[in-house]
């Protein structure tokens, strides 16, 4: 059964620490976040980690794509600088270093699959041949998510058990056959692109809905009374007092 909390942490905690790196998801489990959502590529010799662009430069101090570097060159650049002085030296992680962390911090975890152009079968058979091993049996699964149809085509295909998210903008108009043939357990959505009639329709296929990237709380409470299971957020202790209230 997938239980979903109102309130995931994005990127782990990304208003407070540098986006998809161990200091974010402490700082994610520090403000009662349960569960994080991380983005997941593939290095250069296909080894997944932890990044949402398709380059280097926004969150660390290299440059140019991912996708030709090697593990080792992106295990020597600082991923925490850009943030603020107090995060230097933190590093670009492995999916297994996260997946180790989040199992010590007792979180849940969605895992987008966020491929470089022409990696998305890759990139998920991967991701999820890795985390497939270091997951126990016993803990609730891993939802796996992607913008990228092909990547949750593949995740279906090598851990079916797995439950997916469909994550999209906006509803296309062949939604509903795109979500039965993914056989998805829940659809994410750009709340910014929901109504009560969107998130109704979603519902009435037995979906729970999940809304990004939510960091204000009226908002947050709006969306949920419209029937949206969770909200992804930047600030999520901010985010949990407002629906407290
Ligand atoms: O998975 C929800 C959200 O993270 C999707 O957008 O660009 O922040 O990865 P993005
Ligand atoms: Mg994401």
């Amino acid at each position: 059964m997938l239980t979903i909390p109102p309130v995931i942490g994005h990127r782990g905690a990304k208003d407070f620490a540098p986006e998809n790196t161990l200091a974010s998801l402490r700082e994610a489990r520090y403000q009662g976040a349960t569960w994080v959502e991380v983005d997941v590529k593939l290095t250069s010799d296909g080894r997944p980690i932890l990044m949402h662009d398709d380059g280097l430069d926004r969150t660390t101090d290299g440059t140019g794509p991912v996708a030709d570097r090697s593990l080792d060159e992106i295990r020597r650049l600082d991923a925490g600088r850009w943030f603020s002085a107090s995060f230097a030296g933190e590093r670009v992680p492995t999916l297994e270093e996260c997946l180790d962390l989040v199992l010590t911090l007792g979180l849940g975890i969605n895992l987008e699959i966020k491929p470089c152009p022409g990696r998305a079968r890759e990139t998920a058979e991967t991701a999820l041949a890795v985390a497939g091993r270091l997951w126990p049996a016993d803990r609730p699964p891993p939802l796996v998510s992607s913008f990228s149809v092909e990547a949750l085509e593949a995740a279906m295909h090598v851990r079916p058990d797995w439950p997916r998210g469909y994550l999209t903008g906006g509803l296309p108009r062949n939604w509903r056959e795109t979500a039965e043939r993914l056989d998805a357990a829940t659809v994410n959505i750009d709340h910014r692109k929901e109504t009560p009639a969107s998130v109704r329709a979603i519902r009435e296929t037995g979906r729970p809905v999940l809304a990004f990237t939510v960091n204000e709380g009226a908002r947050a409470r709006e969306l949920i009374g419209w029937g949206v299971t969770g909200v992804f957020s930047d600030r999520p202790a901010e985010l949990l007092s407002a629906l407290a209230r």
